[in-house]
């Protein structure tokens, strides 16, 4: 029995946490377990996932100048959004109509936790999602949770060398995502699972399965054609 209802005729599967939490690692293992299971997955990721949303990020992670023009908050929410927008449409809509298992790195809750800490309020980012995506959502997201300090200093032992300007944030910018996280998780149970990422990954796969096989049966049993 599944534990949500999912809204499209495929299936929308969303990962999110801060950074250096193991979303990459995550969607590439999940993406094999689904494979295992007779399952091809669509993976992509946010911001990107077409090749004109991929120009929107090339432009939002572009390093910039001490000399720039600052890019202010209200603009780079935009420019997510524009990027999601494209996104949504041109990748999401279509598969998921067509009854496919797409799974994303990140979609609207990077949103929610990371420009509400640039200057934007929660309230308005949750407002400005409904009015450009109506009800669009994940049917689940994944959260990993846990303290960023943990994260980055995993990070640090990996020796990641292509940090974006937001994994060099203040950690109490990424303390205070984590709160928004897991905001959106506790107000909105049913399409969560939040995941203790503090643990092995072993231990993240383990507390995940229950989730895995509840997806793999509803992708069984949905009615795959219109009539
Ligand atoms: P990326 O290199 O993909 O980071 P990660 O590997 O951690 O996903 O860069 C994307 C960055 O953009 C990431 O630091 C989070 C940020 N972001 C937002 O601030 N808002 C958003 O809506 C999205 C999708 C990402």
């Amino acid at each position: 029995m599944l534990r949500y209802t999912p809204t499209h005729k495929g299936f929308l599967l969303a990962i999110e946490g801060p950074d250096g939490a193991g979303k990459s690692t995550l969607r590439n293992w999940l993406n094999e377990w689904f494979q295992s299971h007779g399952i091809t997955a669509v993976l992509t990721r946010e911001p990107g996932g077409t090749p004109e949303a991929e120009m929107i990020r090339q432009d939002i992670l572009r390093e910039r100048g001490p000399h720039e023009e600052p890019v202010c908050a209200m603009t780079q929410t935009l420019k997510f959004m524009a990027a999601r927008a494209q996104h949504v449409e041109v990748l999401l809509k279509p598969r998921l109509a067509n009854g496919e298992l797409v799974i994303t790195d990140r979609f609207c809750d990077s949103t929610f936790a990371y420009q509400s800490q640039e200057g934007v309020p929660l309230g308005k980012l949750r407002v400005m999602h409904d009015v450009v995506f109506d009800n669009f959502k994940p049917d689940l997201t994944i959260l990993l949770d846990g303290d960023p300090t943990v994260f980055r200093d995993r990070m640090a032992e990996r020796g990641q060398d292509s940090l974006n300007f937001y994994d060099l944030k203040p950690m109490s910018f990424h303390q205070q995502s984590r709160k928004v996280y897991r905001e959106c998780a506790w107000m909105d149970g049913n399409r969560y699972a939040i995941i203790d990422a503090e643990q092995g990954f072993e231990q993240v796969q383990a507390q995940l399965i229950p989730h895995l096989m509840d997806i793999d049966a509803w992708l069984r049993q949905r009615p795959r054609h219109e009539a």
